[in-house]
């Protein structure tokens, strides 16, 4: 009998453990509250790389594609629903070697220059200044430009200031109304040089800092416009640039920028295939996109130690998941595809972003259409969206609403002995009082249950919510099959005493309102 109480006691013990072991508690501190997440950090990024902008966005009047003004009607249209606030041009790397004054006047008249970055392909300048800023107007997103300092000038890149928000009457502001525009533009946003430690010129910190400072200063504040002067930064871990920057010349500088590619592969000459991969490759994604946060962390350490006030803003204008090019695909062009892997990567990545938001303000996933993480795949007259774009679609809740601190203390999903949390999550509350929980399982194999607590807040009913998953990691939106993975309602959550209990599906992203 004793025995038998003995052994009750031990299941009972192991039980209990193992349910405590399984058990997924996320906690909302909604009274801890204290700022709002910029919608910049659901930023764009555009290069002239590939089939970003050529063939992408543009094919120009003329083309049998159907299009608004030389813009592609269909990409156009994807683009607007995602309410994209910002977008980053010319470059990326072509920045430092982009000359502005190619890109204006009569498109027959622009020279044709090599893109010899990306391709060694002819750049026949025909979108430009003018056919960016309408780009930005159609889709409804404030410009990002980035400036070139690699090969340009101060002057050059002054002048460029001058001809898009000056005014009143000069030569260059004359040139732009003679080619079609006439009041200014709002231009607020200004990279100074890209990648300024690499191909855009392999600086020195020290060296860019003070070419960062004799720049700035002749990018002038015409009236009506005020400009937010953005230093190149570093990538990944590499700590003493931002601080070199942090140090010489914080006080001209409103950002400085931060890279981060995941590289799922084990170096950037084997970075893994976007369609063709097993668990291993699935697993180092998630674990290399969760390092966003470590890198995150260190760089605004640094910068607090200068600007406790945190008046720099961190901006990560290039991320995402970077593979191998497709198969078959141009050398050079960058272009890849876009599995639900990738969709992870890009939710858990914007939670990351989300909990820095204090001192992220601006982020710009790299890169829109056809090139790296994109948005929208094109061929000829078709059009795909990729799983990334209905994350974007499901987060854009999160623009502008105010963060809500949130504990996630998760079961760890490992795999060949490594470890990461298998549920990543960000809540934020919008200004109409709907409180938003976007959460990711990671666990490809297994469905969750989590429970909510939420405090400082009074949750009356759950709004339902939308949930993206496939049979498969790798499973794909090809254009024979382009709605394999499209988000579908979410109903597995309820509510009792102020905790919610979802159960979310294994490899899958969702989102939920509740009010
Ligand atoms: O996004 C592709 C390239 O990656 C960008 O041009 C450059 O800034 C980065 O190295």
């Amino acid at each position: 009998m004793r025995k038998t109480l003995t052994l009750l006691i031990a299941f009972c013990f192991v039980v209990g453990l193992n349910a405590y072991a399984q058990s997924n508690k996320v906690v909302i501190n909604a009274d801890l509250a204290n700022h709002k997440i910029n919608k910049n950090i659901y930023g764009q990024f555009a290069e002239h790389l590939g089939r970003d902008i050529y063939d992408g966005i543009w094919v120009g009047e003329d083309s049998d594609i159907p299009n608004v003004d030389g813009y592609r009607k269909d990409v156009l249209e994807a683009l607007k629903e995602l309410n994209i606030p910002v977008i980053r041009w010319p470059g990326g790397c072509f920045a430092d070697e982009y000359h502005w004054k190619d890109g204006i006047g009569p498109r027959d008249e622009r020279p044709t220059r090599i893109n010899e970055l990306w391709g060694m392909v002819p750049e026949d300048n025909s979108f430009g200044t003018h056919e960016f800023m309408k780009f930005t107007e159609l889709v409804g997103a404030e410009p990002y430009i980035s400036g070139n300092v690699g090969t340009g000038t101060p002057q050059e890149m002054s002048q460029w200031v001058e001809y898009l928000t000056y005014g009143g009457h000069s030569e260059l502001a004359d040139l732009r109304r003679k080619n079609g525009r006439d009041k200014p533009w709002h231009v607020k946003y200004w990279g100074i040089g890209n990648e300024s430690w690499g191909c855009g010129g392999n600086m020195t910190p020290e060296y860019y800092a003070d070419q960062f400072k004799r720049y700035a200063t002749f990018l002038h504040n015409y009236p009506g416009n005020h400009l937010f002067k953005i230093a190149s930064g570093y990538s990944d871990g590499h700590y003493h640039w931002t601080e070199v920057l942090m140090q010489k010349a914080r006080w001209m500088m409103d950002g400085i920028s931060l890279h981060y590619y995941t590289i799922a592969g084990p170096s950037w000459g084997h970075k893994g295939s976007s369609t063709d991969f097993s668990e291993d490759l699935y697993f180092s994604a998630l674990y290399k996109a969760n390092k966003l946060d470590e890198y995150i962390t260190g760089h605004s350490n640094i910068m607090d130690q200068y600007d406790p006030q945190k008046r720099v803003a961190l901006i990560v204008d290039e991320w995402g998941i970077w593979t191998d090019r497709l198969p078959g695909s141009k050398p050079g062009f960058l272009y890849q595809q876009n599995s639900l892997r990738d969709a992870l990567v890009a939710s858990t990545s914007l939670d990351i972003l989300n909990h820095h938001s204090d001192r992220v303000r601006m982020a710009n996933i790299a890169q829109m259409v056809n090139v790296l993480q994109a948005m929208v795949l094109t061929k000829g007259d078709q059009m795909v969206k990729t799983p990334t774009y209905y994350v974007f679609d499901m987060y854009k809740v999160h623009q502008d609403a105010e963060y809500l601190p949130i504990n996630v203390d998760a079961k760890k999903y490992t795999h060949n002995g490594k470890s990461l949390s298998s549920i990543s999550a960000s809540a934020s509350k919008d200004s109409t009082g709907v409180t938003h929980i976007t959460m990711t399982n990671l666990d490809p194999k297994n469905d969750q249950s989590v429970t909510i607590d939420i405090r400082g807040l009074n949750v009356g009913k759950v709004l339902g919510g939308r949930v993206l998953t496939a049979p498969k990691v790798n499973s794909i939106n090809s254009f024979d099959h382009p709605n394999t993975i499209v988000p579908d309602d979410f109903n597995d959550a309820s509510l009792s005493n102020n905790e919610l209990t979802i159960n979310i599906p294994a490899k899958s992203v969702i989102v939920l309102g509740l009010k």
